[in-house]
């Protein structure tokens, strides 16, 4: 039996609020005739209330911590306060609103420079990715690994795709030819936390993309290093929290795609 953590028991509570507010508005968008304008709206409007509710109970546990979230003008600096949370409220919006059933809540905790917990929650599927420093990364209660697969030949690798006005659609087009001539598939699933918890799972073999944000990418980082892998930047010196450029996999899942996407 699984003994969470404070800090896991605080993040998967304010999770699961947050959560039930977000599910009721996804059920709400199928329903809903509305223009594009007042669906984005809507979403905005969806977004924010789970910021709300996230934010409200992680701030009511811990009086201390500072905030890094992705709505809205609360945003310290990572290393402000000794311990940082850091929030997506709803990662793979595009997804949310168009009814496509992934995307994910992300809260991650920094602590000097380093993400000591994460989780992932995928409301739909009441999926619980979770990692803490030293404990190891879980789904639900069951242990999560990376895959140990040896080279890209047999491997699935899920990625991030640019699109209108986002990263360098040319360098994309390059890097993207030369992976998938060697690999047995790639996937472009949207929502980047839930892609590396699926790494850290072993759903995926790696995953890469360009141009991230802190709160895409923090709780997974821990989800991926806690299953025994690597979630690092395209060059090893790089830190993918602070540049939002990252790649992950067992070791040599992510020096095969080092190579590729350094050249
Ligand atoms: C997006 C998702 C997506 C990635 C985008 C992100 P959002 O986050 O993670 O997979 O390709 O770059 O902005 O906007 O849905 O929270
Ligand atoms: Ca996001």
């Amino acid at each position: 039996m699984i003994r969470y953590s404070a800090n896991i028991t605080i993040m998967m509570t304010a999770a699961r609020k947050a959560a039930r507010s977000i599910l009721r508005d996804f059920g709400e968008l199928e329903k809903l005739q509305v223009s594009v304008k007042g669906q984005n709206d809507f979403v905005t409007m969806a977004d924010i209330k789970a910021q709300q509710i996230i934010h409200y109970e992680l701030s009511r546990s811990r009086t201390d911590h500072g905030f890094l979230m992705e709505e809205g003008k609360i945003k310290n600096n990572i290393n402000e306060n000794e311990y940082t949370w850091i929030i997506d409220p709803i990662d793979g919006t595009l997804n949310f609103m168009n009814g496509i059933p992934y995307f994910a809540i992300s809260i991650a905790l920094n602590c000097k420079d380093k993400i000591i917990a994460g989780v992932v929650y995928d409301p739909v599927h009441n999926d619980f990715y979770w990692a803490e420093e030293g404990i190891g990364a879980y789904i639900n209660n069951q242990r999560l690994r990376v895959k140990n697969k040896k080279t890209l030949d047999k491997s699935i690798i899920a990625l991030g795709i640019p699109f209108l006005g986002r990263g360098d659609h040319q360098q994309h087009i390059k890097i993207q030819q030369e992976v998938m001539s060697k690999v047995a598939g790639l996937r472009r699933f949207g929502a980047a936390s839930l892609d590396l918890a699926f790494v850290a799972a072993g759903r995926v073999d790696g995953f890469w993309e360009f141009g991230l944000s802190p709160w895409d990418v923090a709780a997974g980082i821990i989800l991926v290093k806690e299953a025994g892998g690597l979630a690092i930047g395209i060059d090893n010196k790089e830190n993918p929290l602070l540049t939002g450029n990252i790649v992950a996999g067992n070791v040599n899942i992510v020096q095969e795609l080092q190579k590729i996407l350094n050249s």
